[in-house]
């Protein structure tokens, strides 16, 4: 009998298709995948891929991102609810009432949102190129949306008036001050790695505040033996596959995602088979959101 892996490999063949996953994804969803990354790092390698089809093994965001940057392509969503409920704190009709209110201000939009937002925003940013971005900016005032979080993160290396949305990301908002204490405590020898997610009285304990593959960079990179991880738990099995020889603890009780535990092996090959959720956005939005996108990229 063939296994998952050999099925999903004939299949792909056949359709000239790749899987991609993000870092949170469940250990047997990397497994499969032809590439595993951040949200903007797998955009990337959708447009890179000489692929037809690309299955996105994600949330809506990363798979409409993907869409944007290459419209050409076939992108699907293997979960059609599998969502950021950080990106559905704001739409589009949220920051045009806000540019009426701020009208000198230039607009900056996490990847976290959903497309059409990005299509009426200045530019878009990561979690790691967050601070580069409003600074390169030539308006004194910035609206930063929609993580009040990165927003101060951003905030505190910049001389720019950062305006906040009221936005959060559920899963790192639940880290407090008093779990990093009590692991320092434990682990005093132990690097700390946290999500610019997190809230601010958290990140004052961080030895380093990263993006995802950030954390995985630094992980590779240090002399430390022992790490704190501060970010959605699922980066623990790539962390430890790739440091078999380090130590990683996540920040306090484990933090899943939901929405990005819904894809299973199973999902992945009926998306595949039956190319479903293929995602869609209008020619116009995919042009506004596309600007946003690579001036980001050339900056
Ligand atoms: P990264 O881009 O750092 O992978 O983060 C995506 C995300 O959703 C974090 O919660
Ligand atoms: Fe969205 Fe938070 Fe889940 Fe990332 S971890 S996809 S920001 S809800």
């Amino acid at each position: 009998m063939k296994s998952t892996k050999e099925t999903l490999s004939k299949l792909k063949k056949d359709k000239n298709a790749i899987i991609i996953a993000h870092n949170y994804q469940l250990p047997e969803v990397q497994e499969i995948a032809d590439f595993v990354g951040d949200s903007l790092e797998l955009s990337k390698i959708a447009k890179k891929s000489g692929a037809s089809i690309i299955v996105f093994a994600g949330v809506r965001f990363m798979a409409e991102t993907a869409k944007i940057l290459s419209p050409d392509k076939k992108i699907l969503l293997p979960v059609k609810d599998a969502g950021c409920p950080m990106a559905d704190q704001i739409s589009s009709d949220d920051v045009r009432k806000l540019r009426e209110e701020y009208p000198d201000a230039a607009f900056v939009a996490y990847v976290n949102t959903n497309a059409k937002v990005k299509s009426v925003v200045d530019i878009c940013c990561t979690s790691s190129n967050a601070i580069k971005i409003v600074n390169s900016l030539k308006q004194k005032r910035v609206v930063f949306l929609p993580d009040k979080n990165l927003a101060n993160w951003v905030s505190l290396h910049t001389k720019k008036e950062i305006i906040p949305y009221d936005g959060f990301c559920y899963v790192h908002n639940r880290f407090n001050k008093y779990e990093v204490l009590r692991m320092k405590e434990k682990y005093p020898d132990a690097e700390i790695l946290i999500h610019p997610e997190s809230p601010p009285e958290v990140l004052k304990e961080a030895d380093f505040v990263l993006s995802t593959s950030g954390i995985l960079k630094r992980a590779a990179e240090s002399d430390k033996k022992r790490f704190i991880i501060g970010t959605e738990s699922g980066l623990i099995y790539r962390l430890n596959k790739e440091n078999p020889e380090k130590d990683f603890y996540s920040l306090g009780e484990p933090k899943l995602c939901f929405n990005m535990k819904k894809t299973s092996l199973k999902d992945i090959y009926n998306s595949l088979f039956n190319e479903r959720y293929e995602i869609f956005i209008s020619e116009s939005i995919i042009n506004s959101a596309r600007n946003s996108l690579e001036r980001m990229v050339n900056i």
